[in-house]
């Protein structure tokens, strides 16, 4: 699978840690920075990887924060981006089962390494469930126009 993923410097170290986990998977995981713990501005990441995932160079975003909080909220405000912020392995298959979340986001000071990587193989193992959630997710679009 193609994954784009970025980080501001409190998603740094967690997401060496996860392109080092995807990469020895076999995905190709495309880090679109930040390069160095200096500090930086999480809007600017969560951008880079959410063009990414609109115009098709990745099939996946994945996006670490401090919290994963703001850079989900800068994510989820790129038009067609559904970005999860998933806290647990069954929080990540259901963002994946019920929300089709194009981007995945976790905290790199709140949350395990364990947990994360849990999580990320939770969302990659679940299909989205599409009927009554595909109707849901139509009508999160529709709100972009409003
Ligand atoms: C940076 O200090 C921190 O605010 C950021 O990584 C994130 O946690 C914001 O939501």
């Amino acid at each position: 699978m193609k994954i784009a993923i970025s980080s501001d410097h409190g998603g740094f170290e967690l997401k060496g840690v996860i392109c080092d986990y995807l990469t020895k998977k076999g995905h190709t995981v495309t880090d679109l920075g930040t390069n160095s713990p200096e500090s930086c501005d999480y809007a600017d990441y969560a951008e880079k990887c959410a063009h990414a995932v609109t115009s098709g160079e990745a099939e996946l975003g994945i996006l670490v924060c401090g919290t994963g909080i703001g850079i989900s909220i800068a994510a989820n405000k790129i038009k067609g981006i559904r970005c999860a912020l998933c806290y647990s392995p069954e929080t990540a298959a259901l963002a994946k089962e019920h929300n089709n979340a194009n981007i995945i986001a976790f905290g790199g000071r709140t949350m395990s390494e364990q947990s994360v990587l849990a999580s990320i193989d939770a969302y990659l193992n679940t299909e989205f469930a599409g009927g009554r959630h595909q109707r849901r997710i139509d009508k999160i679009a529709a709100l972009e126009q409003r």
